[in-house]
């Protein structure tokens, strides 16, 4: 359903004056670099890698937050460029971005029912009665019950996890069919990151929504992913299904991300296979 191709992203690294030293001029950053993945109805893609390796840039470029210096994504057989340039807001009723901190997406001054109901008010609802009833009923599936005790409260008077609750049902209110999640539990408590996590796992089954879940460490991905694609340094170097990536990885990278998995057993102490420390020198 989600079809990404050759998906490519250069920035001018010197730009500016810095453009003006010996040897800078054109110097750039290959963040994203021939990337290709296909993500079918209610699946979970992991994408995972370390900091650096453009898991964010490819969230970004999918959801039309940055434009792709290469290579195309479509969405339901239709060019995504093509179809944001034809009808933005259409795009935005399909396509949909968590992020990491709950708190900086959403904005002080508004109430939980405005900001879970400002989409379809930017979507051209005007019926307020019906805007109170959807509002109502995806802070209950995202978990936020009775949704009448959080609807007037501010994001300073609620807990990290109900924050990003509220961040998961604003992405959800227009019923988008995909949905990409940059490191959506990085920043919570471990008790309630798995809540979110299989929030998250059971929105896309339930709803058939197609899902990019982006994130650093292996430790959730079983929890929430089909699929997982392993990027390191702008590539993805490594794809298949979760259990037969972590069970028998196939690249080096893949084994040291495994290895930096944190075991209960205080005995058991992990290295980077020898592979690995020296190809990434
Ligand atoms: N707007 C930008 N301008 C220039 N370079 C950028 C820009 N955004 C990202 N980069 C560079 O692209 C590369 C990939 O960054 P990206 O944020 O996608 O990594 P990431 O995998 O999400 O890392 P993290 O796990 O730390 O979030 C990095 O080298 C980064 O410095
Ligand atoms: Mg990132």
């Amino acid at each position: 359903m989600i079809e990404v191709r050759d998906l490519t992203k250069h920035y001018a690294t010197a730009a500016g004056l810095r453009s003006l030293l010996p040897g800078r001029r054109g110097e750039v950053t290959r963040a994203v670099e021939g990337v290709s993945f296909t993500i079918g109805a209610g699946e979970v893609l992991g994408l995972v890698g370390e900091s650096g390796s453009g898991k964010s840039t490819t969230g970004r470029l999918l959801v039309g937050l940055e434009t792709p210096t290469a290579g195309s994504v479509s969405i339901d057989g239709t060019d995504s460029a093509t179809a944001r340039a034809r009808d933005r807001k259409a795009f935005h009723r399909q396509v949909q971005m968590i992020f990491q901190d709950p708190y900086g997406a959403l904005n002080p001054q508004h109430t939980v029912e405005d900001l879970v109901g400002r989409p379809l008010l930017y979507q051209g609802v005007r019926d307020r009665a019906a805007i109170a009833t959807s509002v109502r009923t995806v802070l209950a599936e995202v978990g936020l019950s009775p949704p009448e005790s959080y609807l007037s409260k501010h994001p300073h008077q609620l807990s990290g996890g109900q924050r990003q609750r509220v961040c998961i049902a604003r992405a959800i209110i227009l019923e988008p069919r995909f949905l990409v999640a940059d490191e959506p539990v990085s920043m919570l408590d471990v008790s309630i990151k798995w809540e979110i996590v299989r929030l998250l796992k059971r929105l896309a089954s339930d709803r058939g929504i197609a899902m990019l879940y982006i994130t650093h460490d292996l430790a959730t991905v079983g929890a929430v992913c089909d699929r997982l694609a392993i990027m390191y340094r702008g590539r993805i170097v490594e794809t298949g299904p979760v259990e037969e990536v972590l069970a028998a990885p196939s690249d080096p990278y893949t084994c040291a991300l495994i290895a930096a998995i944190p075991s209960a057993d205080p005995d058991v102490i992990r290295v980077p296979p020898p592979a690995f420390v020296q190809a990434a020198g």
